[in-house]
C-alpha cells in the first residue's frame, strides 16, 4: 500500500522539480540574451545598477531616535538650488548636550565653540539605500563611541530624503560641499577624516585627490572600506556577474555603457594625487568587491609613495591595509570586528582624547 503512494509522491515532486529547473534555465537564457540588447539599446540603464538608488528604505529621517540612536541630530544643506541633502550628526560624547534651535545656533554651540580639538569623521556610504541602514548606523556609532569624535553621514543627491538625481560628478560635489561646510564652520581648526565604504570609497578618494593641492584643506586621513579599483573592474568581479562573465561581449559592452553614462569611479588612478595617510580595509570573504581589489590598490599605492618620496612630493601620503580573514564580515560588516578601532588608532587616528 505505502510503496505506490510514495512512488506517486516522488514522481510528483520530480515533475515539480523539473518544471522549476526549466523555468529557471529559461529565465537565465532570456536574461543572458536580454542583457547585451539592453546595454546596446539603452546603455545608460547601467547607472541604475551602479547607483541602485531605486532601492529605498522609506525611512523617516527626522527622528533618528526611532532607530535607537541617541544624540544624533538630523539636518539639511542646500548644495545647489535643486539639491538639498539630508545629514545625520552623531554628536561626540565629549560635547555637552544642549538643545538645538536653528542650524546656525546649534552648530555655534556644538561644533565651533566647544572642544575644538575633537576631530571629525565624514562617512560616505556606498550605493543603494540610505544613511539609516543598520550597517551604516553600526559603523557610525562605533566610530563615535570608540573614538569619541563627531561623526557626520549624509545621503547623496537622489538617495534617502535628499533631492536631485545621482551622477558621479554630483556625488563628489555633495561630498565636497559637506566637507567645505564643516571646514568653514570650524574655521579649519578641527581635524577632518573621511571614511568611504564601497562606492563611497571612490568618492572619498576623488575628493581628497582634488583637494590635495590646497594645504589648508588637507585631510587628516582617509579610510577606504571595501574599495575597488574602478567601477568597471568592480562590475566584472561582482558575484552576480559570474552569470554573464563568460559572454565574450560582456567586458566591452559594460565598458562602453559606463563610458556613455559618464561613470568611471576611478580609485586607483587618483591615488597618485593623495597627500594624506590612507588605510584600506577589506574582508577576504567579501564577494561583492573581492579582496583582490584592495591588494592591487595597496601595491599601486606603495609604488606611488616610493616614487613621490624620491621626488620629494606629496610627502604626507602613506598607505596601509588592514585585512580581515575568515571573520564573516563580508562586504559591510567590518564594523563588527573587535580589533578595528585599536588597529586604526595605531595607524591614523589620534589616541589622546
Ligand atoms: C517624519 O516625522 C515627523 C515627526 O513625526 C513628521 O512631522 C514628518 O511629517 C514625517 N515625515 C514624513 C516624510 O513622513
Ligand atoms: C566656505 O567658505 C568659502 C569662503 O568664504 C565660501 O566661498 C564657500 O562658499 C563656503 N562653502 C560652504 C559650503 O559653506
Ligand atoms: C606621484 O607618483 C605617481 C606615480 O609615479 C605619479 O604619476 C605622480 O605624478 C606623482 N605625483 C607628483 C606630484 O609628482
Amino acid at each position: 500500500m505505502t510503496e505506490p503512494s510514495a512512488n506517486r509522491c516522488w514522481s510528483k515532486f520530480s515533475t515539480i522539480f523539473i518544471k522549476i529547473t526549466l523555468i529557471l534555465v529559461s529565465l537565465y537564457i532570456l536574461a543572458s540574451l536580454a542583457l547585451p540588447i539592453i546595454l546596446i539599446v539603452y546603455p545608460t540603464s547601467v547607472k541604475h545598477v551602479v547607483f541602485l538608488n531605486i532601492l529605498t528604505s522609506g525611512a523617516n529621517f527626522t527622528q533618528p531616535e526611532k532607530f535607537g540612536l541617541d544624540r544624533v541630530f538630523n539636518f539639511y544643506l542646500d548644495v545647489e538650488p535643486t539639491v538639498r541633502i539630508g545629514i545625520w550628526h552623531y554628536r561626540s560624547p565629549l560635547v555637552q548636550d544642549q538643545p538645538y534651535t536653528t542650524d546656525e545656533d546649534y552648530f555655534q554651540k556644538h561644533i565651533v565653540s566647544q572642544r575644538s580639538t575633537i576631530p571629525i569623521i565624514i562617512y560616505f556610504h556606498g550605493n543603494a539605500f540610505d544613511r539609516s541602514i543598520f550597517t551604516r548606523r553600526g559603523m557610525c556609532q562605533k566610530l563615535r563611541s570608540e573614538l569619541k569624535y563627531d561623526v557626520f553621514t549624509f545621503d547623496y543627491r537622489g538617495y534617502g530624503d535628499s533631492t536631485g538625481e545621482p551622477t558621479e560628478e554630483g556625488l563628489i560635489r555633495d561630498a565636497r560641499y559637506v566637507y567645505d561646510w564643516l571646514h568653514n564652520i570650524t574655521n579649519g581648526q578641527r581635524k577632518i577624516y573621511i571614511w568611504g565604504q564601497s562606492l563611497g570609497s571612490s568618492i572619498a578618494c576623488q575628493l581628497a585627490a582634488r583637494l590635495s593641492d590646497d594645504e589648508s584643506k588637507s585631510f587628516a586621513g582617509i579610510v577606504m572600506e571595501a574599495p575597488f579599483i574602478n567601477i568597471h573592474q568592480a562590475l566584472q568581479t561582482h558575484y552576480l556577474s559570474l552569470l554573464f562573465r563568460w559572454q565574450p561581449w560582456f567586458y566591452g559592452l559594460t565598458e562602453k555603457a559606463l563610458r556613455i553614462s559618464k561613470l568611471s569611479f576611478q580609485t586607483r588612478s587618483h591615488l597618485s594625487n593623495l597627500n594624506c595617510p590612507l588605510v584600506l580595509l577589506h574582508a577576504d570573504d567579501d564577494y561583492t568587491i573581492p579582496y583582490e581589489h584592495s591588494k592591487q590598490l595597496l601595491q599601486a599605492g606603495l609604488t606611488i609613495r616610493d616614487d613621490n618620496r624620491s621626488k620629494k612630493k606629496l610627502l604626507h601620503f602613506t598607505i596601509d591595509m588592514i585585512s580581515f580573514h575568515h571573520g564573516g564580515y563580508g562586504h559591510s560588516l567590518i564594523y563588527r570586528a573587535p580589533n578595528l578601532i585599536p588597529a586604526l588608532k595605531r595607524i591614523i587616528f589620534d589616541e589622546d582624547l
